[in-house]
């Protein structure tokens, strides 16, 4: 080989690995990036926890006393004072009231079935929980999984949650299917709602802008794990689907 075809071959090679080295530095970057993200949300839904737990056992339980003693004090008037019932079934009602919405606000804020019995049923609870009050029938569709890791779960959780919530706000809709499979290594979570459909480009674009966090908050949870968010809207209703890698697994995304 020519001096000159020689060193251009070297030079060649040389930036081959130097592009080789970038690549593998910016790959381990994104791993990082990614654990790091992870963790955060970890330690978001341990907080999360505590204070679910916080308010079930502290507020929960001092209403719950509270009510006891009212109802306690009602029988010892008997009916020597009838002017005081109204105050205190007023009272009353107040306290089952307190207790009803603390007892929602700590599940909602992370379910307790979620960590005893796993997702499916954390899905019929929410599903439960969301829909009976709105009249919206939600289908659930996640039998048999396998076993996944908390974190996995967590997540599938959080992304059915949040886009029901957009269903119930938004879509109009008078039934929704949450699914959730497992093939070749993929999880695949689909939110399907029979509502009138939305522009899905100006919605992605109001929350590129930061005026809204749901889709972006859903985007950017799910990249975090290797995964992918797609939303297809139209007359046929809304299908929001996410598919995340299942880790130790050989799942492959298409590009
Ligand atoms: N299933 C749906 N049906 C109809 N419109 C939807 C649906 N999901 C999302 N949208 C539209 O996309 C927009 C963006 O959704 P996103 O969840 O990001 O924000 P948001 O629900 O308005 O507010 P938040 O930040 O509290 O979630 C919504 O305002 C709504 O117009
Ligand atoms: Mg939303």
């Amino acid at each position: 080989m020519p001096a000159k075809t020689e060193d251009l071959a070297s030079t060649l090679e040389t930036l081959r690995g130097d592009y080789r080295t970038l690549v593998e530095r910016l790959e381990a970057n994104e791993r990082e990036f990614q654990r790091l993200g992870r963790a955060v949300f970890r330690v978001e839904e341990e907080e999360r926890r505590r204070l679910a737990r916080e308010l079930h056992d502290g507020l929960g339980q001092n209403l719950t006393a509270l009510k006891h003693r009212l109802s306690l004090l009602a029988s010892q008037l008997g009916d020597t004072r009838p002017d005081l019932q109204p105050e205190i079934d007023a009272s009353l009602a107040l306290c089952t009231q307190g207790l009803a919405d603390t007892r929602e606000l700590s599940r909602l804020l992370r379910p307790q079935v979620l960590d005893d019995l796993g997702l499916e049923a954390a899905l019929d609870w929410l599903a439960r929980t969301l829909g009976n009050p709105a009249g919206l029938a939600i289908q659930i569709s996640a039998h048999p999984l396998p076993s996944l890791e908390p974190d996995l779960q967590t997540l599938v959780f959080r992304l059915a949650q949040e886009a029901l919530a957009n269903v119930l706000r938004h879509a109009g809709a008078s039934q929704a299917i949450v699914s959730v499979r497992v093939r070749a290594g993929l999880l695949r979570l689909t939110v399907w709602d029979d509502g009138p459909g939305f522009d899905v480009a100006a919605a992605l674009e109001k929350s590129r802008r930061g005026d809204s966090t749901g889709l972006g908050g859903m985007k950017d949870r799910v990249a975090l794990y290797g995964g992918r968010l797609l939303l297809e809207s139209g007359k046929d209703g809304t299908r929001l689907e996410a598919v995340v890698p299942i880790p130790g697994e050989a799942g492959i995304l298409a590009p």
